[in-house]
């Protein structure tokens, strides 16, 4: 059996799988978020740890109630964080988030001042301010003496696979959003590297997501009360994990992510360097590459509004009321936390715009929804400007959850949607990409074919597609005309 670990920015969420890939229970721990200052985003490994290790319990004992042993572990984390420890292995500092924006003056130097044609050479992108070689930057100004202990970097699945197995190591895809790895080349940038003022001995040792890296400790296992040998395979950035785990693996496929994140990736059989526009060139979990778009608040834009703003824990019952789509006459900005893809700009701010006496709550809750896939919308007109040729998606996230969600994203973009069983994304990609590394499986594909199955396709509705390409013309104006408000 497989346990799938999906470290996101809200909670772990876990997964057991047998041998045949059927899901035989999930587990979610929560964990806190702190934002010590406006667009700063921080949490504590070891809370990851802490929640992530109860939930291996708890699946484990699962798995002895079945009279079976854990094999494989694998995790996907949330990207770009910066995890940095000292001689003696001890965190130096909290974790860094990739929604943190607190690093506009060193991405402008990334960008201005080193220059964007050098980045993209070195490492296929260019700098976003959530991208962990900022982050580093950020610290050496600022943080002097933390900078100075540092002994070893880590983005946050690697932490936990450190504390599991006392491997440092990392995968292509999660390391290609650190922004020091050379994308094209599959290894760290030296150029980079200097430019970080950091030394490669740091750096951990670079795996494909599916290799394994080593086995749980003695010590862990004892103090879970398990046993076995439980191997740990390198995992990989939680969007390439929720690709695999919806099953969109192969060149030219398409996965949408609406969860905290809102992200649009796209599959490659070969490296494309970056354009220097939003969309990010990086490494995939299955040997190859891809692009993708990320928004820093998509299904986290509808919680805030319906959690801090209107106190309403019904979600089903406020969307209800959600009557006539594509003639909205209000719309929202969705940047809570500034934008990545497709601004790049740390100090956007969300808005309500639009509003008259007779806006009813419902049309704003829909503007929420319309807004976060506009904002899709946007990376995937990139893509079209890159030639890339979309022609269907598959979903996942909590966002995804909603059909009403969905037929809003369909018609935004034009294109068949297309929902999966096992819902779980990311912890399933890894328990997948586990099971591919202990050999059950002889590949990603094969391993896809016989455990993803579809479950229901949202199709557009040509007068709704319509409907939603008159608004986006409108609503991409609308951060142009707004940004100088922020600045
Ligand atoms: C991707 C990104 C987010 C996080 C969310 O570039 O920053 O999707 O990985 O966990």
């Amino acid at each position: 059996m497989f346990i799938g670990i999906d470290l996101g920015t809200s909670a772990v969420k876990l997964l057991l799988m047998d041998n045949q890939g059927r899901i035989l229970g999930t587990c979610s721990r929560e964990y806190p978020l702190y934002f010590p200052q406006s667009g700063w985003s921080e949490q504590n490994p070891e809370d990851w740890v802490k929640e992530s290790l109860q939930g291996i319990r708890d699946l484990s004992a699962l798995a002895k109630d079945e009279d079976m042993t854990i094999d494989g572990i694998g995790v996907g984390g949330q990207m770009h964080g910066l995890v940095i420890l000292d001689e003696q292995d001890q965190v130096i500092r909290p974790a860094i988030l990739w929604n943190d924006g607190r690093t506009q003056k060193e991405t402008d130097y990334l960008n201005q001042e080193i220059g964007r044609e050098r980045l993209v050479e070195d490492t296929g992108n260019i700098a976003f301010a959530g991208f962990t070689a900022p982050k580093l930057l950020w610290l050496y100004n600022n943080e002097p003496e933390s900078f100075a202990r540092i002994r070893k970097i880590m983005l946050p699945k690697d932490y936990l696979v450190y504390r599991l197995t006392g491997a440092h190591v990392t995968d292509y895809s999660d390391a290609s959003g650190m922004l020091l790895l050379d994308v094209a080349h599959k290894c760290w940038s030296k150029d980079m590297l200097e430019i970080c003022h950091i030394t490669e001995d740091m750096m951990p040792s670079l795996k494909e997501s599916f290799e394994v890296v080593g086995c749980v400790k003695e010590e862990i296992k004892e103090s879970l009360g398990l046993s076995g040998t439980m191997k740990v395979v390198a995992g990989a950035g939680d969007n390439a994990a929720a690709a695999i785990g919806t099953g969109a693996v192969g060149s030219g496929r398409c996965n949408l992510s609406l969860g905290t994140s809102g992200t649009i990736f796209i599959t490659a059989d070969s490296y494309k360097k970056g354009d220097g526009s939003s969309l990010h060139s990086f490494a995939n979990a299955d040997g190859k590459y891809h692009l993708m778009g990320c928004m820093l608040s998509a299904a986290s834009c509808n919680k805030w509004w319906m959690d801090t703003i209107l106190n309403d824990k019904d979600y089903n019952a406020n969307q209800a009321e959600i009557k006539e789509l594509g003639l909205n006459h209000v719309f929202f900005q969705p940047y809570l936390m500034g934008e990545r893809s497709p601004h790049n700009d740390p100090a956007a701010r969300a808005m309500f715009i639009g509003m008259s006496m007779d806006t009813t709550r419902a049309d704003m809750t829909q503007a929420v929804l319309e807004g976060v896939s506009f904002g899709l919308r946007d990376s995937f007109e990139n893509a079209k400007n890159m030639g890339i040729d979309i022609k269907s998606a598959s979903i996942c996230g909590g966002g995804a959850k909603s059909p009403l969600w969905r037929k809003i994203v369909a018609n935004v973009l034009g294109i068949p949607i297309r929902t999966v069983q096992n819902d779980e994304g990311p912890s399933l990609g890894g328990a997948i990409l586990a099971a591919v590394g202990c050999g059950v499986y002889a590949s990603l594909e094969e391993a896809c074919e016989k455990i993803v199955k579809d479950k229901e396709v949202t199709e557009p509705d040509p007068v709704l597609v319509e409907r939603y390409n008159e608004r986006y013309q409108q609503f991409r104006k609308l951060y142009p005309m707004t940004k100088a408000f922020f600045a």
